[in-house]
């Protein structure tokens, strides 16, 4: 007789009506009831009413027993002969009740001879015939990965049709290690989801969580209904921006020109959105960085940088700019002592004493230093950086009287940069020459009788001294032969050497002679030298005419 495929520890109870058979003796009527489960198939047996009622068999039949249903629907139909009451069609207890519990459906029960009513409840019972459903099948919440552990987050419930113990009881999520499900028991009778949060989370470390929720009813066995949960990490500042180093170093030559790149420097945020969005910036500003550079004033910088993210979190890094020479100084040269006259013949002396100085670093600021080929000079280093210009030896002025002396410093940077100092050193005059006369010896003819004072001739010497030294002076020397009168007979002019006559000299007496004249310098001491000088009388002509005696004079 049962054909619904109902769990058997119940099946007693649902084919036996209970009956509250209440006589309500004032109203002179009584209420009977029955309870059925819903969805039983149409004719299934509710209760015997005859027997419930007391009435014998036939009566019913007899005194026209008819159920009357509210409204038009008939539930319940009554088979007067048996006096069993069955069900008319199937019936579902949502569809007449929804939410209300308990479900009854009330009738009544018409008899004639007398006219009676009897009124009737039918208690429809909930079967589990309804599983819990989520209205969304994905529910998407957003959580600070702020939260505290122990933190609760409301989830959205299932709806489940049926009523009491067959709808929603207890609700369960999937495994995971940073959440466990609370179900919650409300005052209006339903079950609330809670996630609650067992451990704190870590946007970086894991942006999103997929769980499954499970609504379970109270059903044996329970049907059940899933969502899925879709867990967004929402982004806390909680990471300090960080620089890839701590500390950047960097080489620029010092010649960089204003504005040019030295060096990148970048951090990194964990963090999402503008808690990651860096801006950087001199932790200690030094405007002295938009100078341009110069190794020989400053040679290296440090400075902080700052990168803030835009929660406000900042990191530090340090940057070390060293700066590189450049050869851009080109030696210089200091002259302490400059002796611009040497005496010639005097041994090695000092002419000049000088300072270098190169404020490059390195090979940029070594020197060599070096004078002309082939000068009677030599340099000595004598001091660091210090050098003594010197004569090799004896100079001679005679055969060189000045001299000028390139002295290069150049260093050893690339480019070379090189300085020139320019020296003129004269060498002045010893009186190391004696003067000397154009010839050792003169021969003077005096042809024919001579006035006197007649310039009969000169003698002429040259001192290669300079100067004073140079200034020659003639004279006449006392004669070898002591009895010739030289001094009257002839004269010198002692600053041109002219030698003159100072009378008529004659042949017969007087044919040839010859004395010395000296060259003097006025050099401290004076030099000199002589030279021979022979005076001659042609002899006179032979006689064209004999008897006319022929006679030479001066
Ligand atoms: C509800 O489900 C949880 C597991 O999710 C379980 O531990 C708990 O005992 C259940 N509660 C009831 C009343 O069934
Ligand atoms: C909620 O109610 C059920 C019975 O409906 C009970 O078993 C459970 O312990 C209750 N849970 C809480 C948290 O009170
Ligand atoms: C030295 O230099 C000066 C000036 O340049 C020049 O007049 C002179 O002739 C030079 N002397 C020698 C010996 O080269
Ligand atoms: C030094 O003398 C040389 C040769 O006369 C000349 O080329 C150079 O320019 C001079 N240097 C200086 C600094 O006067």
């Amino acid at each position: 007789m049962m054909e619904t495929p109902l769990p058997k520890a119940p099946e007693k109870r649902q084919v036996t009506a209970i009956i509250f058979l209440l006589l309500l003796w004032e109203a002179g009527s009584a209420t009977i009831k029955y309870s059925v489960l819903e969805e039983r198939n149409s004719g299934s047996f509710v209760a015997n009413l005859a027997k419930d009622l007391g009435l014998g068999v036939g009566e019913l039949a007899a005194r026209g027993a008819r159920i009357l249903s509210k409204g038009n629907k008939q539930y319940l139909q009554l088979e007067r002969k048996s006096g069993n009451l069955l069900l008319k069609e199937k019936l579902d207890r949502e569809e007449l009740c929804g939410d209300i519990d308990p479900c009854i459906l009330h009738f009544q029960m018409l008899l004639k001879n007398p006219v009676q009513f009897i009124q009737g409840e039918l208690q429809l019972q909930d079967v589990n015939d309804h599983a819990p459903e989520f209205l969304e099948n994905e529910i998407l919440l957003k959580i600070s990965e702020g939260s505290h552990p122990g933190t609760s987050f409301p989830l959205k419930i299932a709806q489940d049709l049926d009523v009491g113990s067959n709808t929603v009881q207890n609700y369960s999520i999937s495994t995971n290690s940073y959440f466990h499900l609370f179900t919650r028991n409300h005052s209006d009778g339903k079950k609330y989801p809670e996630l609650v949060l067992d451990q704190a989370l870590d946007r970086e470390e894991q942006p999103q969580l997929r769980l499954t929720l499970t609504a379970l009813d109270g059903g044996s066995p329970p049907r059940i209904g899933t969502s899925q949960v879709l867990i967004v990490i929402v982004d806390i500042n909680d990471n300090v921006p960080e620089f890839a180093q701590r500390r950047y170093e960097v080489q620029v030559p010092e010649n960089t020109p204003i504005g040019s790149l030295v060096i990148t420097v970048s951090a990194r945020d964990l963090d999402a959105g503008t808690h990651g969005e860096l801006s950087y910036s001199f932790f200690q500003y030094s405007n002295q960085i938009i100078q341009a550079l110069d190794f020989e004033e400053i040679q290296s910088y440090h400075m902080e940088v700052e990168a803030s993210d835009g929660g406000g979190l900042s990191g530090k890094c340090t940057v070390a700019i060293e700066v590189m020479d450049i050869n851009d100084n080109a030696p210089e040269l200091t002259m302490s002592l400059l002796i611009s006259d040497i005496l010639e013949n005097s041994p090695e002396t000092v002419v000049a004493v000088f300072g270098i100085l190169d404020p490059d670093s390195g090979n940029n600021g070594k020197m060599m230093c070096s004078i002309q080929d082939h000068l009677p000079f030599l340099l000595k280093p004598t001091l660091e950086n210090f050098y003594t210009l010197l004569t090799e030896g004896a100079l001679d002025r005679e055969s060189r009287a000045e001299y000028n002396i390139t002295i290069t410093v150049t260093d050893l940077g690339t480019p070379r940069l090189k300085t020139d100092y320019n020296i003129t050193v004269r060498v002045s005059d010893v009186n190391d020459n004696a003067p000397a006369f154009t010839q050792t010896s003169y021969t003077l003819f005096v042809r024919e009788n001579n006035s006197p004072a007649l310039h009969i001739g000169s003698v002429s010497a040259t001192d290669r001294d300079s100067g004073t030294n140079a200034q020659v002076t003639y004279s006449l020397l006392p004669p070898q032969n002591p009895h010739l009168p030289l001094a009257s007979l002839v004269s010198i002019n002692t600053d041109n050497g002219h030698l003159f006559a100072l009378r008529s000299l004659d042949y017969e007496a007087l044919q040839a002679f010859e004395f010395r004249v000296g060259a003097t310098d006025r050099g401290s001491p004076a030099l000199s030298s002589e030279a021979l000088v022979r005076v001659t009388a042609p002899r006179p002509a032979p006689s064209w005419c004999p008897g006319r005696p022929s006679r030479a004079t001066w």
